[in-house]
């Protein structure tokens, strides 16, 4: 099904982890993609190569989305770069590990620039192109469980997912009249880089597995073919939402 003909796509954060499997999964069902990662490797290279192996245009954009004036750049560099942007995948996002007591400012700033800030005025510059070309849009933002449910020791993320709940849930309401959807993926646990600690804790792991009703980690595609639903016109009439995909561990219930 080539439910992306004709369409183009930025996804943040995507030489590697779920954003990587966004940009596959767009392109193989005919989407042009802008990469993007802070900066542009071999991994870069390779999924230019396997994108363009399916037959669609790839192309990276170098860009920090931690600032304002980067992401910016990035989301007007996307449009230029094949002359039209239908599909904002607001992916890049880090956490930090820390006792609440010990998390610093720069810390802070760093989780909330990225994971919050930067999808902000990431957001703004796709907005203003739709507005000024009376054209309809789809944007997703990479959330997580945890813009719900709470996980100690990562405060400065939970706020952050928080912020991006209700970024998803106000933007809805402004950006209807828009024609443009906005929607939130809150993925639970996933095999990605960003859970490599985790991956190799097989204590903490067990412990994490105890609280997934289905017993496993996700995979970054599970979290993909979400994302490209939520894309696609099939889900004309979504927006505002979070789509857990999560494997029942949002609402899970430990039988006493
Ligand atoms: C975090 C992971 C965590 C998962 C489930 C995600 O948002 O990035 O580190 O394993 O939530 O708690």
């Amino acid at each position: 099904m080539n439910r992306f003909e004709n369409k183009v796509a930025l996804v943040t954060g995507s030489s590697q982890g779920i954003g990587e499997a966004c940009a596959l999964r767009l392109a193989k069902e005919g989407a042009d993609i802008i990469l993007n990662g802070r900066k542009f490797d071999e991994r870069g290279e390779k999924l230019i190569a396997k994108i363009e192996g399916m037959g669609r245009k790839a192309k990276f954009l170098a860009a920090d989305v931690s600032k304002s004036k980067e992401v910016i750049k990035l989301v007007d560099d996307a449009i230029a770069a094949f002359g039209s942007l239908d599909i904002l995948v607001n992916n890049a996002g880090l956490e930090t590990k820390a006792d609440f007591w010990d998390v610093t400012e720069d810390d802070y700033d760093l989780v909330m620039n990225t994971n919050l800030k930067g999808v902000f005025f990431g957001i703004q510059t796709f907005v203003k192109y739709c507005k000024s070309n009376k054209k309809a849009g789809t944007i997703i933002n990479m959330s997580s469980v945890h813009e719900e449910i709470v996980f100690p020791h990562f405060a400065a993320y939970c706020a952050s997912k928080g912020g991006l709940k209700m970024l998803c849930r106000n933007l809805a309401s402004e950006l209807a009249p828009l024609n443009i959807r906005i929607n939130n993926v809150a993925p639970g646990a996933i095999t990605t880089p960003i859970n490599k600690d985790l991956l190799n804790n097989k204590k903490q792991l067990a412990k994490v597995l105890d609280n997934i009703p289905m017993s496993r980690m996700g995979k970054v595609d599970d979290v993909a073919a979400v994302v490209a639903f939520l894309a696609s016109d099939e889900a004309a009439y979504v927006t505002g939402s979070t789509y857990t995909v999560d494997g029942g561990l949002t609402y899970h219930y430990e039988e006493q």
